[in-house]
């Protein structure tokens, strides 16, 4: 055998064992990932990027848009133990809701998380333990029309009463030039976590405090937090449509999207979108942080996405790694590009690529890390059933039923009861 074909069999059989051998360590893993916006190309994307990287395969099980709808779904699987998904993609606010249902992250990590903000860790971390691994952060942000504030000779609004007004000007405007469905501002809502986000950034933005205080004190009931529900409540029918009461994310986004708002309340991810190609207004969008109420300042109210191991998964090592992968630095640069997802590492808003991609990491660093927490670490298990209350008493007084005194003190007596008697004292 001459010396070129015994090296040809010879890295053959090589070949065929490393295939082999990949064969036999190859796992197929799940993972839960979401349904909003470019959630499922983007999540496809860092997948697959795994799956050549170890050999591994991937199942991705999509979810519900809306928040609310997948903490149901997931809390129904997980109480009957089911293995049949190893790796869950987690809402900012459940890590004391469900965080007893995953695996402790840190001997997979071996430190990674320390590049991580420290208060999304911190989020994360119940009774010791690292419940998930932070992937994404988010914001709310007002999101405006340049080309429009421009043809009416208007600045983009510092105050709430001065997007309402502007709101008013271009939608009257508009109308007027023959759009009849154009409308002034559109936001989150409906009846869901996402209007809790809203209404929370609403007080905050008036100094109407957050919901329940860090020492467990109902705050609901003060002056400046009904003001800033019931200037909400003027929004509706005059610069927001009634629709806007069953709205989420991306029914205001498709408003704004197709060139049919002004103004937009939404999360970094409606930017990507709304440059892109399918989008109306591409190239026309300006962002900003959130209006104030009188006296008040600018907020948003913090989200965000994590990736947890359930504790049932079968293959515990395999779904760690995807979500050390999903996770590491290369790819939340990459969502961030594409996506405008915001990254949970620090080091990424100094990052040339990322802030060419999205100028408003760097502009509004500070509504980032300052963004307003809801009160799901104080109310630990209890926060669903609170943030509940508070969106069906906000949604009253939106659409109507209620006026802001009577719905926040029916809400203050009903969120006693959540935590018994005693609690708020
Ligand atoms: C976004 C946020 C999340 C929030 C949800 C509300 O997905 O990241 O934290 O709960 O919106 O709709």
């Amino acid at each position: 055998m001459k010396l070129k074909s015994v090296l040809t069999s010879l890295s053959l059989a090589t070949a065929m064992g490393l295939a082999l051998a990949g064969m036999a360590r190859a796992e197929q893993v799940a993972i839960m990932c979401g349904s909003v916006g470019a959630d499922q190309d983007q999540c496809k994307k860092g997948v697959q990027a795994w799956e050549k990287l170890t050999g591994n395969t991937v199942k991705i099980v999509s979810i519900p848009a809306s928040t609310t709808d997948v903490l149901a779904f997931y809390q129904q699987g997980l109480a009957a133990g089911s293995g049949d998904v190893d790796i869950y993609q987690l809402d900012v606010i459940w890590p004391g809701i469900i965080g007893k249902y995953f695996i402790d992250l840190k001997p997979f990590s071996k430190g990674a998380e320390k590049d991580h903000f420290p208060a999304i860790v911190a989020n994360n971390t119940v009774g010791g333990k690292l419940t998930a691994m932070p992937w994404f952060t988010d914001a709310g942000l007002l999101f405006y029309r340049k080309d429009l504030l421009d043809k009416y000779k208007l600045k983009a609004p510092t105050t709430w009463a001065e997007m309402a007004a502007d709101a008013k000007t271009i939608q009257d405007g508009e109308r007027k030039a023959g759009d009849a469905k154009f409308q002034g501002f559109v936001f989150q809502g409906k009846a869901y976590e996402g209007l809790t986000c809203d209404a929370l950034e609403w007080l905050d933005s008036f100094g109407g405090g957050h919901i329940v205080n860090k020492a467990g004190k109902i705050t609901v009931e003060n002056a400046k937090a009904e003001a800033a529900i019931t200037e909400a409540a003027s929004w509706i029918g005059k610069i927001a449509p009634e629709g806007v009461l069953n709205y989420g994310e991306e029914d205001a986004r498709g408003v704004f999207q197709s060139g049919e708002a002004a103004f937009m309340r939404n999360w970094p991810y409606a930017w990507s979108l709304g440059n892109g190609k399918d989008s109306k207004i591409a190239g026309k969008i300006g962002v900003e942080a959130l209006p104030m109420g009188p006296g008040g300042k600018h907020t948003g109210t913090l989200g965000g996405w994590q990736l947890g191991v359930s504790k049932f998964s079968k293959h515990q090592a395999a779904a760690a790694s995807l979500v050390m992968y999903l996770t590491s630095q290369a790819e939340e640069k990459r969502r961030a590009i594409e996506g405008s997802y915001n990254p949970t590492i620090p080091a990424l808003y100094k990052d040339a690529d990322v802030l060419k991609a999205n100028p408003f990491m760097g502009t509004l660093i500070s509504t980032f890390t300052n963004a307003v927490a809801r009160p799901s670490l104080t109310t630990g298990a209890k926060y669903a059933e609170v943030s509940n209350d508070f969106w069906n008493a906000v949604h009253d007084v939106l659409s109507g039923k209620s006026n802001a005194k009577t719905a926040m003190a029916s809400l203050h007596a009903q969120l006693k009861k959540v935590r018994g008697p005693g609690w708020d004292k």
